[in-house]
């Protein structure tokens, strides 16, 4: 019975963090995005040299990414950096970019 109440408290804890993650607009996607705006700015809205990102096609950023990790493409910095995502992650990534305008 202890263990069935502690089980219950928890349970409910996971339920409101995730519901609290969802209402607050914070996705895996936009998680995982997250990590290209030192770079490329907040949303992909780069305000330096490195290219924007934001608004281009999903299709563009994911066969992007997808050739940086496989160094068919040259780069500087993007082979390391994306040869941290699986293809899944990379969807996601490229999804969320190409929705920001
Ligand atoms: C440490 C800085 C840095 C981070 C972090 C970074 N990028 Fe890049 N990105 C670059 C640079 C620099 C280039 C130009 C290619 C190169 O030299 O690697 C680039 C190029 C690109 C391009 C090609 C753009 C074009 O118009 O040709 C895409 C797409 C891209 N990055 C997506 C991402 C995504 C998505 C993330 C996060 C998962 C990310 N980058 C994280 C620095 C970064």
């Amino acid at each position: 019975m202890k263990y069935l109440l502690i089980f219950t408290v928890f349970s409910f804890c996971s339920v409101v963090h995730v519901s609290d993650a969802l209402a607050a607009g914070i996705t895996r996607a936009v998680m995982l995005s997250n990590s290209c705006a030192a770079c490329h700015g907040t949303d992909g809205k780069s305000p330096g040299a490195i290219p924007a990102i934001h608004g281009k096609s999903s299709q563009f950023i994911s066969q992007s990414l997808r050739e940086f990790r496989e160094g068919k493409r040259p780069a500087t910095v993007m082979g390391r950096h994306a040869s941290g995502y699986t293809d899944e992650e990379i969807q996601l990534i490229a999804d969320y970019f190409s929705g920001q305008r």
